[in-house]
């Protein structure tokens, strides 16, 4: 991301990832500068809106797959500006009584968060504005510990984000901390941007980093290196289409699809 304090600052002039994400997924609440860097990805990344949209996809995916093993927690980092389906409408339409807390450090995704807050009576939905770096900020959240026992199963997304920490922000370390936080039988759910079935997607990094982001493709085995020492749910590290598909994956979207995504279960 932009500054090391994107938690307080707004600036519609320079593009930010959760808009540039909205204008990919057809919403409407980002700014020319987003508008630009998505066009710009575009160009050099023809198929970038399909990864966008198959990530999507795979996220409502995961989460009522979890939903439908029982996992009644939900810990969603980097949720993004709130789009139809939400999360929480996924996962309470199977579990009325589920309970999930949103963190995002884009004040724009704050500016919607009530439309996050919209849950079953029998559930809870709730937001952290904070920032993933610091992972303490998140797991202290006053907001967080009045919504989840953390003495019982959650299932943490950390979904189309970690390519927005470079290596020295340590990802593997966050994501470590993060699932230390959470008991045996919780669940890490993942997609990151990849470069290894084409250059594209490599490209659109370097776009995003000439738009003032921060962004880095990772190979397979740093993407499987997320998950050490915990069991990845059948059928292991895939691409977003190809994770549980609700009809047979399009071929064509081999390719196109420039991302990993997988699920794993904390022992
Ligand atoms: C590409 S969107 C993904 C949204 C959603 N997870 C999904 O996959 O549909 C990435 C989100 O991560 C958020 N984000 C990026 N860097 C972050 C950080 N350091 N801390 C918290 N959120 C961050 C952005 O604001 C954005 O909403």
């Amino acid at each position: 991301m932009t500054t090391d304090d994107d938690t307080t600052d707004f600036d519609p002039s320079t593009a930010h990832t959760a808009r540039v994400y909205d204008y990919y997924l057809g919403g409407k609440d980002h700014f020319k500068a987003d508008r630009i860097a998505g066009e710009h990805a575009e160009r050099v990344h023809p198929h970038v809106r399909t990864s966008a949209l198959e990530n999507r996809k795979f996220m409502l995916r995961a989460v009522r797959y979890l939903a439908g093993q029982g996992v009644r927690q939900f810990l969603d980092i980097g949720t993004g500006i709130p789009t139809e389906p939400n999360l929480h409408q996924a996962v309470q339409e199977i579990e009325p009584a589920a309970r999930v807390v949103y963190v995002d450090n884009d004040r724009l995704v704050l500016s919607h968060a009530r439309a996050l807050m919209t849950g079953t009576d029998e559930g809870r939905t709730t937001y952290v504005h904070a920032d993933v770096r610091h992972p303490d900020s998140i797991l202290t959240a006053p907001e967080l510990l009045g919504t989840l026992d953390l003495s019982q199963p959650v299932a943490v997304s950390v979904i189309a984000i970690a390519h927005f920490l470079d290596d020295p922000q340590d990802p593997f370390g966050i994501v470590d901390q993060l699932m230390a936080a959470v008991p045996a039988g919780s669940y890490l759910v993942m997609s990151h941007a990849t470069a290894d079935f084409g250059p594209e997607m490599g490209e659109v990094a370097r776009v995003y980093r000439e738009s003032g982001m921060t962004a880095q493709v990772r190979t397979h085995d740093e993407f499987a290196r997320f998950f050490t020492g915990m069991d990845l749910v059948d059928p292991g590290i895939t691409t977003p289409h190809r994770w549980h598909p609700d009809i047979a994956p399009s071929e064509t979207m081999d390719g196109q699809v420039q991302f990993y995504a997988g699920v794993a279960r904390k022992n």
